[in-house]
């Protein structure tokens, strides 16, 4: 396991920064150093469609994998905790022959990094995702009373009712922590299965493991697919793209499961196409009491998103209608 300083590190690496605005140094650094940093970032930094740069670490800092899994040695050129940390969370996919190549981070958000990897030929998919859950995903606690009432679901659709648990859920000990961040694999994992299954629009889900797991890759290599709210579409797509959401609502409506953090960011676009994204909040109507109110605010977040293309839809209807044809209990 790696400690919360390295954890530090690679937060701070990742923070997204806008193309233009000046690049953090760390205190301390030597003119050389600097100036080897600006050309390191200058030569590395992939901007891609959203304009966001992540700039990667000095070349002081790459080392070679001498800590590799055998074999395993991705040609993502990372800082060396980063470094460490892919080869810790991906390497069980490698040996797995799951994947051969990791080729480029794709975003590092406030809850995952995502990483675009070479496929095993076996695959029949030329690239796949890997998402690697990142400490920040426990941020998501402090505004998550909505999601945690009635527990975290299981892949099966049990909640964790072990006491001890809990306790250790509700004072966010290491404990406590680490059962929440199973929980929330789990629960993202779980729900890609079921929806992919049922023909809902999400990434087709490979693998899971520790804190990561291997799903469908968007787009191309180098070339991720953009979300929602960075693409502008014809009036027309636009109205078929939102008319084939409500219907995937409605088949996770179906699978018992609100997405709750539904929005233009979590939708990806690749040539016409959509997939949902980024379920690990999802929630189940039958289980959280809250889950009519956040159908509610997916649907507004959609409507809202909608609405710039001229599409007229009321939220609070829709949850209703959408929610009575659930059968789901008033
Ligand atoms: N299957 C995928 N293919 C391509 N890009 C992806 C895929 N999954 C996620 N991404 C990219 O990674 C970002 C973060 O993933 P997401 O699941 O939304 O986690 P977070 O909780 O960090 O928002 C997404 O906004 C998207 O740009
Ligand atoms: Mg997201």
């Amino acid at each position: 396991m790696i400690d919360d300083d390295q954890i530090e590190q690679i937060e701070e690496q990742y923070a997204p920064r806008e193309r233009g605005k000046k690049i953090q140094f760390k205190r301390g650094r030597s003119h050389k150093q600097v100036i080897a940093q600006i050309a390191d970032v200058a030569k590395n930094t992939p901007t891609g469609w959203s304009g966001i740069a992540y700039p990667t670490p000095p070349l002081g800092m790459i080392e070679q994998a001498s800590d590799a899994r055998a074999g395993f040695n991705p040609s993502f050129h990372a800082s060396r905790h980063e470094r460490k940390w892919i080869i810790t969370y991906l390497g069980p996919f490698y040996e797995d022959s799951l994947i051969t190549d990791v080729l480029h981070p794709v975003k590092g958000g406030k809850e995952a990094n995502v990483y675009c990897c070479a496929a095993h030929p076996t695959i029949g998919a030329q690239w796949l995702a890997a998402k690697v859950y990142r400490p920040g995903i426990f941020r998501k606690l402090k505004n998550d009373a909505l999601y945690r009432e009635g527990g975290v679901l299981k892949e099966d659709g049990r909640v964790i009712r072990n006491r001890r648990a809990q306790v250790a859920m509700k004072k966010k000990t290491d404990f406590g922590k680490e059962i929440l961040h199973a929980n929330w694999l789990e629960n993202e994992y779980g729900i890609l299965r079921a929806l992919h299954s049922a023909g809902a629009d999400v990434p087709q889900p490979f693998a899971s493991g520790e804190n990561a797991m291997l799903i469908e890759y968007i787009g191309e290599e180098g070339a991720p697919a953009p979300p929602l709210n960075r693409v502008r579409l014809e009036r027309a797509e636009a109205k078929n793209l939102f008319e084939r959401l409500m219907h995937n609502v409605q088949v996770m409506l179906a699978h018992d499961c609100v997405h709750g953090d539904l929005s233009g960011f979590n939708v990806l676009y690749w040539e016409g196409d959509i997939w949902i994204i980024d379920f690990p909040q999802a929630v189940n109507p039958f289980k959280n009491p809250h889950a009519f109110k956040l159908l509610t605010r997916d649907l507004e977040r959609l409507c809202d998103h909608f609405a710039r293309y001229g599409i007229r839809a009321e939220a609070r209807a829709l949850a209703r209608e959408l929610w009575k044809k659930s059968n789901l209990p008033e």
